[in-house]
Order: C-alpha cells, then structure tokens, then sequence
C-alpha cells in the first residue's frame, strides 16, 4: 500500500463524498505513478472505492434488518458475475455477504475468497453433472433451473451415502414481462431460465413436484438485471411468494421456508445519486408480498451492479486528438475492453465521461462536443459521441465513473488489448489516499500464453 496527500482536500471529521473521494483518487493516481500522461507513464488504470463498497453493503443489509423481525434468517450472496475479484468477494465476505456463482469458474473464486460453503448460491441454466454433484458434496445451495436438471438432481440424491446437505430449490420464472433491456430481462414469457409458472399445466406441475420431494425447500426467481424497474421486481417476487404459500398448503406444512429473490436493483448511470436504494426496494417489495416479510421466510437475495457498479473507476490517458469531418475526437485507451456494452449498444448503456488534466486535476474549460474513441481497431469503439467536455488535449486523463460492475472486470479481449491493473482505493482523514492493488495488469507474456504461445508449433 501507498499513500498519498492530494492537494486541496478536505479535514476534519466529515469525510469526502463519492464525488469529491474520485476527485482525490484521480490526484493520487497519477502522484503514485498509476496512470499519467506521459511516455513511461501507464495509460490506463482502474479503480475501486472500497469505502464506498462498504457502504453499499452495509446499506443493503441495514434496509433488510430493518423490514424483517429479528433472528429471520437472510443470506445477501453477492452476484460474482458483476465484479468477479477475489479481493473484492473478500471484503463483501468481511460484511457479512456471501456468493451468488453461475458457473464453475465464479465457484472457484468465491472459494479462493474464502467464502464458505454454507454461504454460497449455485445458479446457472446450464450445470453440468459435476458441478451439482460438487455443489451438492460441498453443501452448497442449489437452484434448479428446469426438469431435465430437476432428474439429474434426483439421481444424485438417490445415490448419495447421506442425506442432503444443500438447500435445494426451483428457479421459477414468474413470466410478468420485461423491462427496458430485452437481453437482460429474464421474466420473459419466453426466457430460457427457470421453470416457467405460467405455461399451462405448469403450476399443478411445480406444485406436485415440491410436495413430493421433502428436500425441495426454496423457490428463486430473478427477474432481470437493470431496467427492469422495481414494480416488476417486486411483482415477480410477489408471484413466488404465493406459489410458496400454495405448495405449503398442499404439503400441510412449511415446506418452503425460504425464498431466493434474485439481485436485479437497477443503477443510475447519469449522476452520482444512488437510485433507487436499497430502502425504496424492500419498501416495493414489502407493499408487494408484506408476508415474505413477517419472519416466517428466510430470505436469500442475489444483487451484483447496485453493489459496486458506482464504486468503479476507469481513468485512461488521452493519448492523441484530432478533427475529422469536423468533428473532434479524442483517441483514449479506454473502449470496448472495459465497456462492452457501452460500445456495442451505445444507447442502452451509456457512460458518464468526465475530463481530467495530466496531473489528475478536473479541466476546465468551454466544453465542446467531442467523441470519446477508445484503441481498438473498428470504427465503432466509442465510449461516447458528441459528448461536451472541456477541450481535451493530448496527455489529459478521461475517467469513466460507475464502472465497477460487469464493466472492467467483464474484460473483453478484442485486440488482444491486456485486462489493466484494478487497485482499491481509501481516502484517509485528511485526505490522504491508500491504494492497494487488487487485480495485477496483464502482462503480454500471458496475453502470448493465453492465445497458444506455448503450442506455437501445433499446427504445422
Ligand atoms: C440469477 C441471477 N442473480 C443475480 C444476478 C445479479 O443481477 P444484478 O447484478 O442486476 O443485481 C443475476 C444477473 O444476471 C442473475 O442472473
């Protein structure tokens, strides 16, 4: 770790905001030799604000404690997929959250993390044999997404030494309809997750199937991931709980005693306010299904990008400017790499871009339209269009804020352009800024290695 003294910061007993905590962690940045504009400088850095990690966790957690009688039992498993870094699954374990994972590779870091067993959720569509029988070895929760899964499941079981360890549930999908994003909304009448609760037969169906089936004791939904706006949510979550209520009825007692509401809490991508928080979701949902509240449920719940998206930062140096067609565009080493979706579905996904000078302090300036191009080689790589900023020079510094999910640590390997170092960082008393590294930068000796380097020879 490193510190560093920004200029200007403010002391005393009230510590910075988000915006001003940036602000200071772009200062240091380039003091600590992180990114800078010149020559033998790094080009590209990205940043995670630890504080303001924690404080989404304890956020979330509080907004829970505070709607449910105490002693209910409630599992916050962080969704991997969003920021999927040992270090950061480690400090959300350290708050009391454990892990959502989707695929063998999200195991095997929530493991790395040291996140136990009994605090980890298998979700997934696809899961092969051996990961359920792991998971199910391991005691780890399970949602099974449909029947042909639900008799792999039930082999498993039937040949196992000893009784079930895991939670076992149902992946239903409500099918109350999308939000705003097709590709992430996932209560489709047609998804391909869970089991589908209204197709005809279906809800006799799932019934059946969990009063036979003693240790089929949770049901999951998710509805989708950003856009889908928190009626819906709450709605599909609504839907479960009385499918829960029927299947109890129909066993003549609590056979589902705990229901797995998903992540999906979408994220303001347009400013630094948190919207909408924790506390206005579990209102919705409480106003929704106030009897998923009274204690006689354990909750489990899945939430990725409200967790750390506004956490992230990427800062990347402006390494030329130029004029064409009239139109000014800074080249940047940030793009596609670190922001897919930014640059594939522009409209759906956009970045707020803010405007640093080469020693890491904000530009001023008459802003004025310019593109935002990142390295890569294809026309579209934009991280935004006509966007008005101070007029960028070369060696000023961009920074991509609200980044910290499914942004860089969705790495995407066009170009074969490297994954670039992620670093915490911790504004102190006084303003002093620590940084710690929590994802090394990929050297090109690995990016050779990963694209065959050691098997130059194989096809010849
Ligand atoms: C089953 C499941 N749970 C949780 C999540 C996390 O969603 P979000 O990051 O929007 O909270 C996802 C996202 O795809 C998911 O598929």
């Amino acid at each position: 770790m490193t510190a560093d003294t920004a200029a200007g910061a403010r002391t005393g007993p009230h510590a910075p905001d988000p915006a001003a905590r940036r602000d200071l962690a772009v200062r240091a940045a380039v003091r600590q030799g992180l990114v800078g504009p010149g020559e033998a400088d790094e080009p590209l850095v990205c940043l995670l604000d630890t504080a303001g990690i924690r404080a989404s966790a304890a956020a979330l957690t509080a907004a829970f404690a505070a709607a449910l009688p105490p002693g209910t039992p409630v599992l916050h498993a962080f969704a991997v997929k969003a920021c999927p870094l040992v270090p950061v699954l480690r400090l959300l374990d350290g708050a009391g959250l454990g892990c959502e994972v989707a695929s063998a590779g999200e195991l095997a870091l929530a493991r790395a993390a040291g996140v136990s067993p009994g605090r980890t959720v298998l979700d997934s569509p696809a899961k092969t044999t051996a990961e359920l029988r792991e998971a199910l070895a391991l005691g780890i929760a399970v949602n099974i997404d449909n029947r042909q899964e639900l008799a792999r499941v039930d082999a498993l079981i039937a040949a196992a030494p000893g009784p079930v360890r895991s939670p076992v549930g149902l992946r239903i999908n409500p099918q109350t309809g999308a939000g705003s994003i097709g590709a992430l909304s996932t209560a489709t009448t047609t998804s391909k997750f869970g089991f589908a609760l209204r197709d005809e037969g279906a809800r006799e169906w799932l019934v059946r199937a969990c009063v036979e089936r003693p240790w089929l004791t949770r049901l999951h939904t998710h509805s989708g991931s950003q856009g889908v706006p928190l009626p819906l949510i709450a709605e599909g979550v609504r839907t479960v709980h009385a499918l829960a209520e029927e299947i109890n009825a129909a066993a003549g007692r609590r056979r589902i005693d705990t229901v797995d509401i998903g992540g999906g809490l979408p994220v303001n991508f347009a400013s630094d306010e948190t919207d909408p928080t924790y506390a206005a979701y579990v209102a919705a949902l409480r106003a929704a299904a106030p009897g998923l509240f009274d204690g006689s449920y354990g909750l489990v719940t899945e939430f990725g990008r409200s967790l750390t998206a506004k956490h992230g930062l990427v800062i990347a140096r402006v390494e030329y400017t130029k004029t064409t067609g009239a139109r000014p565009i800074a080249l940047t080493h940030a793009g596609v790499q670190l922001a897919t979706r930014t640059v594939y579905a522009p409209a759906v996904w956009p970045v707020r871009v803010l405007a640093y000078d080469g020693r890491g302090l904000p530009k001023d300036g008459e802003p004025r339209a310019q593109d935002i191009a990142g390295p890569a080689c294809f026309a579209g790589d934009l991280l935004a269009e006509a966007r008005r900023l101070p007029p960028l020079a070369p060696g000023d510094l961009i920074a991509v804020p609200d980044t910290g999910a499914y942004f860089f640590t969705a790495h995407y390997g066009y170009n074969s352009l490297p994954r670039p170092a992620v670093h915490g960082f911790t504004v102190e008393d006084g303003g002093g800024v620590r940084f710690a590294l929590a994802r090394p930068g990929q050297p090109l000796s690995a990016i050779v290695t990963e694209a065959g380097g050691r098997e130059r020879d194989a096809l010849l």
